[in-house]
């Protein structure tokens, strides 16, 4: 494992970015943050955050920025991120979203903008047989589920169906991609950081790729 990474993972729904994550977060020692994950956690346990949030998820649209910025700023701040760094799952999302990370990471403070490219027709393909766990969050999928009766390998929580996967939640947020979010790609390629990766193949395959861009990325920037 090497030490510390400041990453953020960009990429249409079902792009694999959670999938991705999750690997570079062990790889580099660093937190996953996903943002949906958040959301869906503060939804299962009721709080009226989640709720409202849940709201806005089902809908497929996206949750309002300052409340989003909140969340993310108040993760950041804990000792792991700040000591070790982050990967960034699904934030951000918009163009106010990347200003703020910005400002509050500063200059230098980003060591990589990870783009996960999947055509469209691929990535309806995968989430309508997506599953996750209902307690962390790791996707799964109908060919290729858990070891054991969908349960999670990682903590044994139910794997389920998420709720915004309906045709009509999915083709809402695909839209809001091409919107609000696939202008980020230029955003990060003007600061430098956009490292963008062939997202179809073998998890396996793509995560191989992630870490050579990522890795070239820093290598440039401590020239
Ligand atoms: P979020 O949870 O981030 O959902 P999303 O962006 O729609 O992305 P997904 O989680 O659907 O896809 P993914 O790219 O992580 O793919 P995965 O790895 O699962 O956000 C949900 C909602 O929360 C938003 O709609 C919004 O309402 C709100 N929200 C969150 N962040 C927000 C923000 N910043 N601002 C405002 N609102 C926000 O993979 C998909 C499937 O494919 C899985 O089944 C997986 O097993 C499979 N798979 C992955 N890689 C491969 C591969 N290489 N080959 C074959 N199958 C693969
Ligand atoms: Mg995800
Ligand atoms: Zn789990």
């Amino acid at each position: 494992m090497s030490s510390g990474a400041r990453l953020l993972v960009l990429g249409k729904q079902g792009a694999g970015k959670g999938t991705q994550a999750v690997r570079i977060a062990g790889h580099y020692g660093v937190p996953h943050i996903s943002t949906g994950d958040i959301f869906r956690a503060a939804a299962a346990d009721g709080t009226p955050f989640g709720l409202r949030a849940n709201e806005f998820m089902t809908r497929g649209e996206l949750v309002p920025d300052d409340v989003v910025i909140g969340v993310v700023a108040e993760r950041l701040a804990k000792d792991d991120a700040v000591n070790d760094g982050f990967v960034l799952d699904g934030f951000p999302r918009t163009k106010v979203q990347a200003e703020e990370l910005q400002r509050l990471l500063g200059p230098g403070g980003l060591d990589a903008a990870v783009d996960i490219d999947v055509p469209t027709e691929v990535v309806i393909e995968r989430i309508s047989g997506r599953r996750v766990c209902a307690t962390c969050g790791t996707p799964y999928h109908v060919s290729s589920p858990p070891e054991s009766n969908w349960t999670c390998d990682k903590d044994g929580g139910e794997v389920v169906q998420r709720e915004d996967d309906t045709p009509e939640a999915v083709t809402k947020r695909l839209e809001l991609y091409e919107e609000a979010t696939r202008p980020l790609l230029d955003f990060y390629e003007g600061l430098g950081l956009l490292v963008t990766v062939d997202g179809v193949g073998d998890p396996d395959e793509v995560f191989d790729r992630v870490l050579d861009g990522i890795e070239t990325a820093r290598q440039v920037q401590t020239r």
